[in-house]
């Protein structure tokens, strides 16, 4: 049997990523720019078997329906490769994988799991690929998981707008160069580590279809990813925090103009950014972020990553889990 394991940390967007322009392909709208965490990974093993089956289990209990068939999807695309072995590419698959990322939380659990599983099925199947082959190919099971190839900062172009199958090959992640005294981490707000209450694919495209916003959003986003850019090439962590929050604000502004409202934010949140926006004003740099799902990250200096998490989790009892920034793809043959 051939075997691989291939481990992929979280990542988190300061530019965020909400939109596609081709779903099939998974080309979004706009370029994204992250950081990869150290505190939250998936660890996925990919078994080739005799059968063609592909099987999965996750955290120990099989996969079914919907994220059963994603995954087959997925695999499927790798297998159906010219580059792959038609011997290799007839056998079947157990995948299982582990996660330390609450699943569905809106803390990036498909961002680490679509890159650990990109990882290890190219590896079972015979593929050597590089980072940036591989960032395309974890684009194709979610968009967020081709940044989560990489560590530190990363970039994930959108890719030739024109012509698709140029988009295909064009938009994939690379890393970010930072000066060298910018030194991040991030406090992690858990608010609710339960199902969401609409997965942000669905809610991506009902976003694109319907918010009057969205154009806008696409405007300013790709000026945003060059400022940001340019930020960490500085060293500029406030400049950088201030584009961070700026983009999570209109991410959730554009998606809560869709039709019906896209609604991630909860009470708590905003009581969170509320204690951020009093870091701030008490002289402490702190920026918040969020994504699909209530809770809220907060960009912060590492020298002030203590004291951060330790107001936030103060001023309402909540669980906050420091991060710094992590390590790329990691694949064990
Ligand atoms: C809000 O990458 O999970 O976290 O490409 O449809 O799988 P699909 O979506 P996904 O969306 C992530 C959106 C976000 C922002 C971001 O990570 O940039």
């Amino acid at each position: 049997m051939t075997t691989a394991t291939a481990t992929a940390h979280a990542n988190i967007a300061l530019v965020k990523y909400w939109g596609k322009r081709d779903a099939e392909r998974m080309l979004p709208a706009t370029s994204s720019l992250s950081l990869t965490l150290d505190a939250f990974h998936t660890t996925t093993t990919v078994d080739l078997t005799d059968g063609a089956d592909v099987d999965v289990a996750l955290d120990g209990e099989a996969l079914t329906g919907a994220a059963l068939t994603k995954v087959q999807r997925f695999v499927d695309l790798v297998r159906g490769r010219d580059d792959v072995d038609p011997d290799v590419a007839r056998r079947g698959a157990r995948i299982s994988s582990a996660n330390t990322v609450p699943t569905g939380a809106g803390l990036a659990s498909s961002a680490s799991g679509f890159a650990a599983l990109a990882g290890a099925t190219a590896a079972a199947y015979g593929l050597d690929l590089t980072p940036r082959d591989l960032s395309r190919l974890a684009r194709r099971g979610s968009g967020s998981a081709s940044r989560s190839v990489f560590g530190d900062f990363v970039v994930w172009h959108a890719g030739d707008l024109e012509d698709p199958e140029r988009g295909d090959l064009t938009s994939f992640a690379e890393p970010v160069p930072a000066a060298a005294g910018l030194d991040v981490a991030m406090a992690v707000v858990v608010l609710d580590a339960g199902p969401k209450s609409i997965g942000s694919r669905e809610a991506m495209a009902r976003t694109v279809a319907t918010s009057p916003y969205f154009p806008a959003w696409v405007q300013h986003t790709e000026v945003d990813v060059r400022e940001a850019e340019a930020a960490i090439a500085a060293g500029d962590l406030e400049r950088l925090g201030d584009l961070a929050e700026a983009s999570a604000m209109r991410m959730h502004a554009t998606m809560l103009a869709a039709r019906p409202a896209v609604r991630y934010l909860a009470p708590a949140s905003l009581e969170v950014l509320d204690a951020v926006l009093g870091l701030r004003a008490a002289g402490t740099g702190a920026w918040a972020t969020m994504d699909a799902g209530p809770n809220v990250k907060v960009l912060c200096a590492r020298e002030d990553l203590d004291a951060v998490a330790r107001v936030l989790a103060d001023s309402g009892r909540r669980r906050v889990i420091p991060a710094r920034p992590g390590p790329g793809l990691a694949v064990t043959r």
